[in-house]
């Protein structure tokens, strides 16, 4: 039984607004997307990457000599599309998928691990890590101001990996399309679908580079991570 690996890295980086697309920018050396990539290596069967087809030739550069099969595919206007066109294009050999975002560089080897074993059991897997800050709900039509404290008692942030049993979730992201899901991430779509949806340890480590902010962060997390 085998796993794909789909890195979507269609998105435009409007938050982070680097000319460069944020992917492709070099931390500490390495392209983000080759760091995000090779912390699966040994881990997974296949790869397959979503990206608008101007981007293919750098990507290659980018990953050039990482040993594992790699497959280029355009994406989609959202990442759910551009996910949704990954896992079309998984080999039909490999029965699990795992789903994780081409910035997230620092994503510990023993989350992709517990992702993929937990698709023995469940229909999808989400890393997660519980919320520890005490939330607030402001209301849009009420900007500035606080309108209730939301209990933090089983709340999780979900992060990526997140693993689909393949099948499972090709029906369930066609139906979205077809009935205007709209999810903002992968499980979301299987558990709509009435799938059943695992939760496994995150990291708080495990940043997506998001806004320029992040980007110190980042740096200062290639001296840490050491896995
Ligand atoms: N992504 C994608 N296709 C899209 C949108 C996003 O493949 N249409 C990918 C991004 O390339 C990224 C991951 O989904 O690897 C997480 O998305 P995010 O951090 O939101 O990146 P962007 O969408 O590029 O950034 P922004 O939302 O600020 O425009
Ligand atoms: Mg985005």
């Amino acid at each position: 039984m085998g796993t794909c690996l789909v890195l979507p890295a269609a998105g435009s980086g409007s938050r982070f607004g680097s000319a460069t697309p944020k992917q492709l920018l070099l931390l500490a050396g390495v392209p983000i997307l080759r760091r995000s990539l090779v912390r699966f290596v040994g881990l997974v069967d296949a790869v397959i990457i979503p990206a608008p087809p101007i981007l293919h030739a750098g990507i290659h550069t980018a990953l050039a000599g990482v040993p594992l099969p790699i497959q280029l595919v355009p994406g989609g206007a959202t990442r759910q599309a551009s996910v949704h066109a990954g896992l079309r294009a998984c080999p039909p050999q490999h029965a699990w998928v795992l789903v994780h975002d081409a910035v997230r560089p620092f994503v510990p080897r023993r989350c992709i691990r517990a992702c993929i074993a937990a698709l023995a059991r469940f229909d999808a897997a989400v890393t997660a890590v519980a919320c520890t800050d005490t939330v607030k709900r402001v209301d849009a039509d009420l900007p500035g101001r606080v309108a209730t404290t939301v209990s933090r008692d089983g709340l999780w942030l979900a992060q990526t990996p997140q693993g689909l049993r393949r099948e499972f979730a090709l029906a369930a992201f066609a139906r979205a399309e077809s009935e205007g899901w709209a999810a903002s991430d992968d499980v979301q779509v299987v558990e709509r679908a009435g799938g059943s949806v695992a939760v496994v340890p995150g990291d708080r480590r495990n940043l997506k580079i998001t806004t320029p902010d992040d980007w110190a962060l980042a740096e200062a997390l290639c001296q840490i991570m050491h896995d």
